[in-house]
Order: C-alpha cells, then structure tokens, then sequence
C-alpha cells in the first residue's frame, strides 16, 4: 500500500533552503511513501467570520490534508518561532471547530536555518501546535539542520556529511507513518 505524505514547506522564498533540504530528503524515501507538495502560498489570512464559507484555496488545502495518510513540516525558524504563513496554513486545516484535518495524522518536523540552533526553537513551538492538534509526531530522530556548504548537492542529494543522518531520519519517519 502507498501511503500519501502531504510536505509543507513554511517558506515561501524561491530559494528556500527548507525546500532544497526536503526535496533532498524526499530522494531517500522508501517505495511506499509518497511525498506530495501541499500549497500553502495562496492561502487567505485566516479569519473566523468566513471559516463555514471556504474560499477554493482553502478547500483545496483541506482536501489534501484530509486525503493524505501522513504529514512532513518543513519550517524555517523567524524569530525563534515558526513562519506566519505556516501557522496560517495550520489554522485553515483545524476549522470549522469539530472539523480538524490534522486529528490523527502521523507528522514529521524537519527545518534548516542558518543559524547554529538549526530551527529547534521553531520546531519546539510547532511540536506544542502539533500536540494541540492530536497529531502524533515523531520525536526522534530531531533534525535541527544548520544550512552548510555541501549539505545539498549540485544534484539536488543530500551531501556525504549529513547522508547517513538523512536516509535515518527518513527511515524512522517511515516506520512512524506505517505503524500509525
Ligand atoms: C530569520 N532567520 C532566522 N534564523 C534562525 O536561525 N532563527 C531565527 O529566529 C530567525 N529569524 C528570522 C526571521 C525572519 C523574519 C527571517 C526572514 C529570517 C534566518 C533564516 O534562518 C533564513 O532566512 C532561512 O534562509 C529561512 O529559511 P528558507 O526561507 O530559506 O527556507
């Protein structure tokens, strides 16, 4: 059975080293993952006065949550905290109150930053988000990944560094995923 990752990406720069760095990763995945980009660029400010009347983007967003057997969130860390678009995105999936998308969806956190703490501020926010959400998220191996010269290739492969780390991280998260 393939079972069908949703991969957010909180940032929306086109040189989004959290975008590299998880294309990169995707590479290693085994067979029975597939990792399938979610949008979340065209979202709306999320605003409670509208939430029983989603805009298509929204709807969109929702379904892809909805149908998908796991989640991957790329963050970035702005001011030691995750991306405001990524918590937007957040919030559209957990409304209309009772309607959640996210209850039960096994997740995965990666995020790269080009400081030393490699986003683990941002990710500790995240995994209280996450938590709230009934999500069950996978709490080892932690990838706080500082952006380094060689960690992503010409390629597009995860440099000979970080490999070993990578393909573990990857196989643990598919472990996760198919025990969920
Ligand atoms: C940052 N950056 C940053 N880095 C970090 O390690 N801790 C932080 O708290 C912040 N704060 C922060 C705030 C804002 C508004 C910006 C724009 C940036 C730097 C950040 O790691 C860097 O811009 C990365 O390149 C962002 O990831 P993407 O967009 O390349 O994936």
């Amino acid at each position: 059975m393939t079972l069908r990752i949703a991969t957010l990406v909180g940032s929306l720069r086109d040189d989004s080293i959290n975008r590299r760095f998880t294309e990169a990763l995707i590479r290693l995945a085994p067979d029975d993952l597939r990792f399938e980009p979610v949008a979340i660029g065209d979202l709306p400010l999320f605003n409670q006065d509208v939430e029983a009347e989603p805009s298509e983007p929204v709807d969109r967003f929702r379904a892809a949550i909805r149908e998908a057997d796991g989640v991957l969130f790329a963050t970035p860390e702005y001011n030691r905290s995750i991306p405001g678009v990524l918590k937007n995105a957040i919030d559209h999936g957990s409304r209309p109150y009772g309607q959640s998308v996210w209850t039960g969806k096994p997740a995965g956190i990666v995020g790269v930053s080009v400081g030393k703490i490699g986003t683990a501020a941002a990710q500790q926010h995240l995994r209280a988000i996450l938590a709230y959400l009934d999500m069950p998220t996978l709490g080892q191996p932690e990838a706080f990944i500082e952006w380094t010269d060689g960690l992503v290739d010409e390629s597009g492969r995860i440099g000979p560094d970080s490999r070993d780390f990578a393909q573990d991280w990857m196989d643990r998260f598919a472990a996760w995923v198919r025990r969920a």
